[in-house]
């Protein structure tokens, strides 16, 4: 899967820029708060997930010097998968137009499972040491690549939990509606089964590559494992009998989910451990063994979608690079030969050392040289 060219207008601080990158490597390098991980976020959008910065799609447009936003900001790609080229835009505005092949969609969850890519920026640290809520995003955003029918599951499974928790709230002092409640209970026990099914065949796909990986890049000193965490008890993984286990484990909550008025289980609530040695590295783990586990979860999300799709996605290292020590920057750089990358930083030299490939340099929302 390679990026061929790309355009970018009115995007964060970028007013336009146009860049034809290279198949290999692809260094953007610049002073701090010029554009880098701007123009990195304006290529992850094409793989419809949504900002890894976790922004709002408004904040995405460009603003002038009184922060007036611009009308619109507009993306547009060329890429070929292993197959063809495509073209692809992508137009935030008051109306979001994705436009694939030319022909036009109103969400660029069009672009799941077409354009893929894998993104490791600092934050990323956070899925190995934060709450379980970076875990879940992690997996989900993972699904709705490699399945584009998880995303439509895990919007209609929140808007079932809204629903329920809205009729907790009101089942206390209206008992008539303990009816409505049996049916929101089945709805949701059935989509938590499907996702919960997903997450667990995920984690079995994952699981080699982790380990794989992460040996390699401790030089096989500790042992990584990976698995759900969930407080339902589940004998098998097929989804009707995980439908009825759910639902169970709904009823036995239900008292508890009435008096908070939220539903204390299921996927929203559930969570990955991730241990060294059977230790959990979230807690025990030091510095740099929490940054290789998630340095090493990133690049096996990378190798399943490789495996099951058969392309190789993209990859985008936002900035990751100078907080890793040499042996580990050998390691990713070896790793992802073949592969096309984007690398941000703002100092490419340490890089260069090693790799050749284009260079573009940022300044102030511009591009200054490309070499
Ligand atoms: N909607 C917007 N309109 C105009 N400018 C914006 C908008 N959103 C963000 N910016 C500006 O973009 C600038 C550059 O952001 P970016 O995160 O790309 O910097 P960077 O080059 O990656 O820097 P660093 O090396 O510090 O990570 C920021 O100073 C920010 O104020
Ligand atoms: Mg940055």
């Amino acid at each position: 899967m390679k990026v061929n060219s790309l355009e970018i207008q009115n995007f964060r601080n970028i007013e336009n820029i146009k860049i034809e990158p290279c198949d290999s490597v692809n260094i953007i390098y610049g002073e701090n708060a010029q554009g880098k991980t701007n123009l990195l976020e304006s290529l992850w959008l094409f793989t419809g997930c949504r900002s890894f910065r976790g922004s709002k799609e408004k904040e995405l447009i460009r603003f002038d010097n009184s922060f007036a936003p611009f009308d619109f900001a507009k993306l547009s790609m060329t890429f070929t998968d292993e197959k063809r080229e495509h073209e692809a835009k992508l137009i935030l505005s008051e109306k979001k137009k994705a436009i694939l092949d030319g022909i036009e969609h109103n969400s660029s969850s069009v672009f799941f499972g077409e354009f893929l890519g894998i993104i490791f920026a600092p934050q990323h640290l956070s899925l190995v040491k934060g709450g379980p809520i970076e875990r879940r995003k992690f997996i989900n955003m993972a699904l709705c690549q490699l399945r584009p029918k998880y995303s439509n599951v895990l919007t209609d499974f929140n808007k079932i939990l809204e629903q329920r928790n809205a009729l907790l709230k009101d089942v206390t002092y209206h008992s008539e509606l303990i009816d409505t409640l049996e049916i929101w209970d089945e709805r949701l026990a059935s989509y938590s089964a499907i996702m919960m099914t997903q997450r667990l065949k995920y984690l079995d796909e994952i699981k080699p590559f982790l380990c794989d990986i992460y040996s390699g890049i401790s030089s096989g000193k500790e042992e990584i494992d990976i698995s759900y965490e969930t407080p339902i008890h589940f004998s098998s993984t097929d989804v009707d009998n995980l439908t009825l286990e759910i639902l169970e484990a709904l009823k036995k909550t239900r008292r508890e989910d009435m008096q908070n008025g939220s539903t204390s289980i299921g996927p929203h609530r559930d969570d990955i451990l991730i241990s060294l040695d059977g230790l959990p590295v979230k807690n025990f783990g030091s510095q740099g063994q929490q940054r290789s586990a998630a340095l090493s979860l990133k690049l096996s999300e990378a190798a399943v979608i490789k495996k099951i799709t058969g392309k190789q996605p993209v990859a985008f290292l936002d900035d990751v690079m100078s907080e890793l020590d040499g042996s580990r920057q050998d390691y990713i750089l070896n790793h992802i030969e073949g592969w096309q990358v984007f690398i941000t930083c703002c100092d490419p030299s340490s890089i260069l050392k090693s790799k050749t490939g284009k260079v573009f340099e940022i300044e102030g929302g511009k591009l200054c040289s490309s070499t």
